[in-house]
């Protein structure tokens, strides 16, 4: 709900107002962010924790306002030149090298439902989203900017963004436009970033803010695996299930930058868009600039309920089309089971072993076109190899149909190698400087997206191999990062757009085909989680969330991952043992245990399994069918423990929760561990907990099988009230008591872990 009272807008979702107050000189200014509030309540302008300080020999406004000090206001969209020294929220370059701004609020809109400025953006909603538009001008120039915000009331999201529209007769040049500012009274908040590289996406930092500006962005050409755009505030004390938390991302696939700033007064400021780093945009006289959306949430109860906030707004208002609120399938994918090595008669076998197991589609991984035979060559020549399937596309398509499999299919559509027939033809397409050696990624290149007649190519050259196929789901892969930045395209003369309008012509390319195959699940993947982001999600409703499979490392991954992005975006496999990225050895059921909390599949030759191997497997894609919509549609929660061995993880959906117990080491004789605390559960009700029930192989206890194996494999259960399971917590592993007989359950070593399911009784 939007309303404007006296100076001020507010603008409440189900819990939360975020509110903004002009000033008498027009100056538009943050008010304040939090829990819900009344616009009429009494004693409002107290909550503000003023600007007008004395700082001195600070700059002010004029000498009509002595005690308006710019640099310690807070604003809603930052300026450069009127004495606000704090990273700038945009800056401008006119009249030959000017670039100073003084916007004053103009006029404002609220309406229902949102703009759709930019492309891919949130969807609307008539019914829940409702917006404001700030305009404001600046005070001598007819240079005007528009400031949207829409609130998602049951989501508790605010989607800003901002459109830039020069009037004047001379051309205005942008080097740096925001999508949002928030600037916050005080600075007693630390700042968690989802960070790392290639096998080791998105792990959780967590840092203390102090003076000055901690920059969290990517120069790669994409949003990265280096730092996601995902970004919280917290409290000191703030953990997953209490404390205030303020989290923010954007949508956006290309190069961003999230800007957090302590000013010298202690206040913060948060700025989110696309990387001003190399980046300049001429506007001419009536030329317009609109930044992608930023989402922003709040949450009074630690970062649990704003990561829900964020997987509701994903699921219902990111996600789109016929896979949007469809259960995903469980896959096979062939890369690491076979990599480049395979025939037709070797993946028809891995299919036939997974059919039989209860796997749904499977999918064919890199090397099936052109001359691609390693990864020195083919990128760019999507044309079937027929020496390697010799009916073609269209055959296996067939076969696999025939066999009640969906067909899944690997292409890296953005890239070219140097030994390939596109190359060949087209050798300016690549991007690279002239007279330069270009870098290379993975001995590829990539290709001008930003040029019209490559996206054309690439449209016509994917239309026809999904066609063939009849293809039911993409791998969509993008493995490396850009360089040598240069483009023949004209728009792009002055380099400074060159990474923004590759976005732009990948995402016109990406909203073809998927219009043109509205049936085809897409995932996206870029050489493992390179490209998770908001951007991509609006058109591809998965993720290959990282290449490393690895249980303890995807205990991190994934938990870095859920914080901004909901279970069923996230793709994640079990792989063999020893893991091909770690080396390290773990048990097929802990591995199942972790890969489930997303949309599932297995990565590994199942033709050379053992049959307990292949019982456990049976029976673990049975356990994830009956659950898959608390899997992957439930409420994610991590739930703190007080013993940093343990890992707990529950998702929720209607009467049925699936709760994860994960333990680093295996440590003897400890006594009792940490206790499962569930406090969102119903106090008044009463709960059935059993565990998942485990095939165990003899070979892993060996002579101790006897003694222990039927601890470690059986399922137990137990009736629980929801007042122990909320205010007490119970005991799992050591002591779990079941149906009046007394029984230990064991985890199986290190990185060993069990699942439980906890089902509320009538
Ligand atoms: C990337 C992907 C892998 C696989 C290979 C194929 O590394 O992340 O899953 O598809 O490419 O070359």
């Amino acid at each position: 709900m939007i309303s404007k009272r006296g100076d001020y807008f507010f603008i409440s979702t189900k819990s939360t107002t975020y509110v903004i107050k002009i000033l008498d000189t027009g100056h538009v200014s943050h008010f304040s962010y939090g829990v819900r509030i009344d616009p009429s309540e009494k004693g409002l302008e107290f909550i503000h924790e003023g600007f007008d300080v004395n700082i001195g020999c600070g700059t002010y406004y004029d000498e009509s306002h002595p005690m308006m000090f710019m640099d310690n206001l807070a604003m809603e969209y930052g300026t450069v030149g009127k004495g606000d020294a704090r990273e700038p929220a945009l800056e401008v370059r006119y009249g030959g090298g000017l670039f100073v701004l003084d916007p004053v609020f103009c006029s404002y809109r609220i309406f229902k439902g949102k703009n759709e400025d930019f492309l891919p953006c949130a969807l609307s909603d008539e019914e829940n989203v409702e917006s404001l538009e700030l305009v404001l001008k600046d005070k001598l120039l007819d240079i005007f900017i528009h400031l949207f915000y829409s609130a998602y009331e049951e989501e508790d999201v605010i989607l800003r963004s901002a459109r830039i529209e020069n009037m004047m007769d001379d051309a205005l040049v942008l080097e740096n436009v925001s999508s949002m500012m928030l600037d916050l009274p005080d600075s007693d908040w630390e700042l968690l970033s989802f960070d790392g590289a290639w096998a080791r996406e998105r792990y959780i930092t967590r840092r203390a803010l102090s003076p000055g500006v901690t920059v969290i962005d990517s120069k790669l050409g994409c949003s990265s695996s280096e730092h996601n755009s995902l970004i919280y505030l917290v409290r000191k004390e703030t953990s997953a299930e209490s404390g205030e938390a303020i989290a923010m991302n954007l949508i956006y696939s290309g190069n961003h930058s999230e800007r957090i700033e302590v000013s010298p007064f202690s206040k913060i400021r948060v700025l989110t868009g696309i990387n001003p780093f190399n980046f300049s945009w001429t506007l001419e006289k009536g030329g317009s600039f609109s930044t992608p959306e930023a989402i922003l949430t709040y949450s009074a109860s630690g970062w649990n309920d704003a990561a829900l906030n964020f997987h509701s707004f994903i699921k219902k208002y990111i996600i789109r089309g016929k896979w949007k609120d469809r259960l995903r399938p469980v896959l096979i994918n062939n890369w690491e089971a076979t990599y480049f090595n395979f025939t037709e008669k070797k993946l028809l076998s891995l299919a036939s072993k997974a059919k039989e197991l209860g796997i749904e589609l499977f999918v064919l991984d890199d090397g099936w076109f052109g001359r691609r035979t390693s990864d020195r060559a083919g990128l760019g020549d999507w044309v079937c190899n027929r020496s390697r399937l010799p009916d073609g596309l269209e055959g296996l398509g067939r076969k696999l149909h025939s066999m009640d499999l969906l067909f899944g299919l690997w292409v890296e559509p953005e890239m070219v190698s140097e030994n390939s027939e596109l190359f060949e033809k087209h050798p300016d397409w690549r991007i690279s400087i002239p007279g330069r050696t270009p870098s290379v990624g993975r001995h590829q290149y990539i290709l001008d997206l930003s040029r019209k007649e490559v996206v054309d190519y690439l449209y016509s050259a994917l239309c026809e191999v999904f066609s063939l196929g009849e293809v039911d789901y993409v791998k969509w892969d993008m493995n490396r990062t850009m360089s040598d930045y240069f483009s023949l395209n004209k728009d792009v003369s002055a380099m400074g757009g060159f990474f923004h309008k590759y976005i732009l012509g990948l995402y016109d390319l990406l909203s073809r085909i998927t219009k043109r195959f509205p049936d085809i699940l897409f995932e996206s993947c870029s050489a493992g989680g390179n490209r998770y982001d908001l951007g991509m999600l609006c058109f591809m409703p998965q993720t290959w969330t990282s290449d490393n499979t690895d249980i303890h490392h995807r205990i991190s991954i994934q938990e870095g991952t859920l914080m901004g992005y909901p279970q069923s975006t996230m793709g994640a496999h079990v792989s063999a043992s020893p893991g091909h990225q770690s080396l390290r050895k773990s048990g097929i059921e802990s591995r199942f245990n972790v890969a489930c909390w997303g949309a599932f599949g297995y990565e590994l030759d199942l033709t050379k399994l053992c049959d307990e191997d292949l019982e456990a497997i049976r029976n673990q894609i049975g356990f994830y069918k009956k659950y898959r919509n608390v899997l992957q549609n439930g409420k994610f929660r991590k739930i703190s423990s007080r013993d940093d061995n343990l890992v707990f993880w529950s998702s929720t959906l209607n009467k049925t929760t699936i709760v994860l117990e994960y333990q680093i080491l295996n440590r003897p004789n400890t006594g009792f561990q940490d206790k499962l605390r569930l406090p969102f559960l119903d106090r008044s009700k009463c709960y059935r907990i059993s565990n998942r029930r485990q095939i165990i192989r003899k070979e892993d206890l060996g002579d101790i099988f006897s003694s222990y194996g039927k601890s470690v494999s059986e399922e137990y259960s137990a009736v629980v009230s929801g007042r122990l399971l909320c205010d007490y917590g119970i005991f799992l592993g050591p002591q779990f008591a079941g149906n009046g007989v007394f029984e230990t359950t064991r985890i199986l070593g290190d990185f060993g872990s069990r699942l439980y399911i906890i089902e509320e009784m009538d």
